[in-house]
Parts: C-alpha cells; sequence; structure tokens
C-alpha cells in the first residue's frame, strides 16, 4: 500500500524525472504488514547489479541477445544419464554480461547448480532436444545467438522405462546411440536460406589440440559468424573453472582474449562481438582498425 501510494509513486517520479535518480524496485511477495505486494527490499545482489549497470556502457541496449549454457544431460533410465563436464558458468557469464551492457537476454540453460542473476529470462531445458527447440524459438527474434553450451553430440537409442538392472544388462553391455540434431548448424543452414544476416551467429568451440584449425573448420561447416576457441586443455581454462582465455575468431579476423576470469573474459567477448553487430570484423570499429587478421586472412581486398 506504502508503495502504490499516490504520494509515493509521485516522489519517485519526481526523483527520477527532475533528480535523475534510478530507483531499484521493491520485491514482491509477503510483506511485514501481512500484506502480499510490492514492498520488500530488493535482494542486495540486485541492488549491486543495478548499480553496476550504471557504471557499465550501455552498448548492447535495444539487443536481443539469446545465450546457451551448460551441459545436457541424455537419459538412459529414469535414473541415469549421459553427460559432460560443462558446469554453465562461462555461459551465465557471457548472459549476465550482455544484461549488464543493456541487452534484453534469454538464457537457455542445462541442468546446472549455477545462480543466475536476476533480470536475465532463463528457460531450464534437460536434453539436446529441449535446449534445440528452446533454442530455435528463442532465436526468432534475436538478434545474436551465443551457443557456450556443450551439447550432447549424442543421446540413447531408446530410454528404458524402468530403472536397467545390472543383473540384465551382461557382463560386457552395449549402449546404442543416435546423433543429436547440431543446433547451431540448424540455426546457419536456415539463415542461409532465408538469405537472411541475423541472428548473428555464435559458436563455442571446447578443443584440446590444433584449437585455432578446428575452431576455424566448425565456423565454416556450420554456416556461422564467429566462433569463439576454447583451449580447454590447461587447467585454469575451460569447463567447469572460474577463469578462462579464448581466441574470438570470424572469417579473416582472431582476437586474443587473455587470461582472466569468466566475467571478465565474457566482457571482452562481447567487445569484440559488438562491431560484427554493426557489420564490421570482430575486434574492429565500423570505421577502424583494431583486430589482427588471422592466420589464414586472405591478403587482398579484404581488410
Ligand atoms: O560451462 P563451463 O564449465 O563454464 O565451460 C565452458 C565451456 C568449455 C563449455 C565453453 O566455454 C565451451 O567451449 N562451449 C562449447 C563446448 C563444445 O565442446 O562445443 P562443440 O565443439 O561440441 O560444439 C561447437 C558449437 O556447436 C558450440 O557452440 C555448441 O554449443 C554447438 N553445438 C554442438 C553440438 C550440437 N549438437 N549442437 C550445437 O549447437
Amino acid at each position: 500500500n506504502m508503495w502504490n501510494h499516490p504520494i509515493t509513486v509521485d516522489n519517485l517520479k519526481r526523483l527520477r524525472d527532475i533528480a535523475g535518480y534510478h530507483v531499484v524496485a521493491p520485491g514482491v511477495g509477503y510483506l511485514a504488514c501481512r500484506w502480499v505486494g510490492a514492498g520488500r527490499l530488493a535482494e542486495p545482489a540486485d541492488i549491486v547489479g543495478a548499480a553496476a549497470c550504471l557504471r557499465t556502457p550501455q552498448d548492447l541496449a535495444g539487443k536481443r541477445v539469446v545465450v546457451s549454457s551448460g551441459p545436457t544431460h541424455e537419459a538412459l533410465d529414469p535414473a541415469r544419464y549421459l553427460a559432460n563436464r560443462s558446469s554453465g558458468k562461462m555461459g551465465i557469464a557471457m548472459a549476465h554480461a550482455a544484461h549488464r551492457r543493456g541487452a534484453a537476454v534469454t538464457l537457455v540453460l542445462g541442468p546446472t547448480g549455477q545462480p543466475v542473476p536476476a533480470g536475465i529470462t532463463v528457460v531450464a531445458v534437460e536434453s539436446a532436444l529441449q535446449m534445440a527447440q528452446a533454442v530455435e524459438q528463442a532465436a526468432a527474434s534475436a538478434d545474436v545467438v551465443v551457443m557456450a553450451a556443450a551439447v550432447a553430440d549424442f543421446r540413447a537409442a531408446t530410454i528404458a522405462p524402468q530403472k536397467l538392472k545390472r543383473s540384465s544388462l551382461g557382463a560386457t553391455p552395449t549402449l546404442a546411440l543416435r546423433a543429436n540434431p547440431d543446433i547451431l548448424a540448424g540455426l546457419g543452414a536456415a539463415r542461409q536460406k532465408a538469405k537472411a544476416q541475423r541472428p548473428l551467429l555464435v559458436g563455442f568451440a571446447a578443443e584440446t589440440e590444433n584449437v585455432l584449425a578446428y575452431a576455424r573448420d566448425k565456423l565454416v561447416r556450420k554456416q556461422i559468424d564467429v566462433i569463439v576457441a576454447n583451449d580447454v586443455s590447461q587447467a585454469d581454462a575451460g569447463f567447469a573453472v572460474d577463469t578462462n582465455r579464448v581466441i574470438v575468431i570470424d572469417a579473416d579476423h582472431a582476437v586474443h582474449v587473455p587470461f582472466g576470469t569468466k566475467a571478465e573474459v565474457a566482457h571482452r567477448v562481447w567487445d569484440a562481438l559488438l562491431p560484427r553487430l554493426n557489420h564490421a570484423p570482430v575486434g574492429k570499429k565500423a570505421n577502424g582498425a583494431g583486430a589482427k587478421p588471422a592466420k589464414n586472412a586472405r591478403r587482398k581486398g579484404k581488410r
């Protein structure tokens, strides 16, 4: 009642309009006065987040960003699944950085215990098929799709309806698999077919050897715009840790993002992507220099 009272509403409007204050709205829920509604003290993390946004250039304002993150779980039976070591931290950092920079962010998140900052729309999924459906739906109205998720390439050919009994499997059981759809390649092919330029398609490539060559191969094969090469052979980068180092690559340029926290790396990746959102190569201002040409950059007429 106090929050909705015309005098409070009027005073806050004056603070916003005349004095330029920014207001973190209260939380909604059960209140000390025993009413339910808006009036709870905002969560400290939301207050800190709102203050941080004010200190961050809003260079993604107006952009609709879709990020996928985390592993997928491919069920074998009601108790077991196939998975991988992704914690979801890198993709959540990408989503958080985009949100801080003013974007409207949808995060398609595989099963992970990681907290997601307020203000990001989360679509929780388990399997690669669910992730494909959620990403495709969100991508339809997105300016950029960033696939940081470690999507399982295969799922069980059949999911047992009951928990499999060890005794029924024999000494050397075999597991029949079938391929999952390649979500990113599907988006690349659909965009190509529609002769469209949007959404900008950004993949991640976790590699343990020939990092640049394998990442570039994925860039071309999946018909996407940018790939973020992640050397996961290092203990302090890639899966599950809080730090990373990556290389942001497009057809002609490569930007090396040095070692840092995943939050820092995410901001540097967005710095590199920003020109691409404005139709220039990664790391390059639309009218100027900035990015290193990639080793195999075409030499003439392309720089
Ligand atoms: O989650 P963290 O613990 O923080 O770890 C971060 C990370 C290492 C998972 C992340 O930085 C990363 O590298 N993600 C990509 C993982 C990967 O191995 O991707 P890939 O090489 O299998 O696939 C390449 C690209 O295609 C990825 O963008 C992937 O999301 C996409 N893909 C893959 C398979 C599939 N069926 N559909 C897809 O869309």
